[in-house]
């Protein structure tokens, strides 16, 4: 008799490579419309299933795992993984891995374009233009902020901190300062050509901050009013990482009031909900949390969650477990 394969559910519509490459090991239970599922469209879509693919957007937390005890892995396509209750997964025997690494450059090229757009005002320019109100050319038409030998302070140092640090430092002389939670290694700083400041220094000294640090309750609005006041009034903010990291409330009042110049947002707390005070502000750049968002890298990223899978139904190991940000 033939056995029955394992089930697999994708949560989102993947690519057809990730699908071809999943039914050649289970059984897959696909999303093809791409809906956003309710908790408990989620919870009756993974009845039975063994292993679940799932996206930054879906929350696996106690009640999930309770109510799905035939569930035994998780495979993020994501890096970040906010999104998972890493103690009851534990709780459960429940395995989850991430998507590091192969999403790494991209991010970083978005993260020094969304801090190009942001200081140089590209939306703005051309909203402007779209709206018919450039009549001529002017000296101080739009005058931005500038980039290149700049100070970069970066909050968050992990693989994509460190790409996004060489590019600023080789690409555009600026001198890069970052906080972390623990310094890297000399070698490490030396190839990003940053400088480890604590937190203080690192808000009073930037001339653009940018935020790559993974999320976690410990760091819920770690960016609110009082860093927002001890940051230069003519810096810029970008925020890569998750939109829970800026208080948004006390962003878009110091954006309002000018304590800050301009802020570049990919990432939102109620996201795909923005805040209606950003959205009526012309300094702050708003894209739809795409930083990743490349072909390559993100069929990158949906095969390796796909290899996960599979990795963990052969051989019992997943090749990217996710580390607990605490470890
Ligand atoms: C990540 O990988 O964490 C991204 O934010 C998901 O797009």
């Amino acid at each position: 008799m033939k056995q029955q394969r394992p089930g697999v559910l994708l949560t989102r519509r993947l690519f057809p490579e990730v699908l071809q490459r999943l039914s050649a090991h289970f059984e897959v239970r696909d999303n093809p419309d791409d809906a956003v599922w309710t908790p408990a469209e989620l919870i009756e879509r993974l009845q039975g299933q063994w292993g679940v693919l799932a996206t930054q957007g879906e929350r696996i937390d106690a009640t999930v795992l309770a109510a799905c005890p035939q569930l035994r892995v998780v495979a993020n396509m994501a890096v970040g993984f906010n999104n998972l209750d890493l103690e009851a997964l534990a709780r459960h025997g429940v395995q989850a891995s991430n998507t590091p690494d192969v999403l790494t450059e991209s991010t970083a090229d978005f993260g020094m374009a969304l801090l190009l757009a942001t200081a140089r005002r590209i939306s703005e320019g051309e909203h402007y233009l779209r709206a018919g109100r450039w009549h001529k050319w002017s000296a101080d038409l739009l005058l931005g902020a500038e980039v290149h030998h700049s100070t970069l302070g970066i909050l968050g140092m992990g693989r994509i901190g460190q790409a996004i640090a060489r590019r600023a430092a080789h690409g555009f002389a600026m001198q890069v300062l970052y906080h972390n939670r623990n310094p890297l290694d000399a070698a490490t700083e030396r190839a990003c050509a940053a400088r480890y400041v604590s937190k203080a220094e690192l808000l009073r000294q930037a001339d653009h901050l940018l935020l790559v640090l993974p999320y976690t309750s410990a760091n819920h609005h770690t960016i609110a009013a009082a860093e927002l006041a001890q940051m230069k009034p003519s810096a810029t903010l970008v925020n890569l990482a998750r939109g829970g990291i800026v208080d948004e409330r006390a962003l878009a009042h110091a954006l309002r009031s000018g304590q800050l110049a301009a802020a570049g947002l990919d990432v939102f707390e109620g996201e795909p909900q923005v805040r209606p005070e950003l959205l009526e502000l012309p300094n702050v750049v708003l894209t739809p949390h795409i930083a990743s968002s490349t072909r390559g890298t993100r069929l990158g990223m949906a095969l390796l969650a796909a290899d996960n899978l599979i990795a963990y139904h052969q051989r019992g190991q997943l090749l990217t477990p996710v580390k607990h940000p605490a470890a």
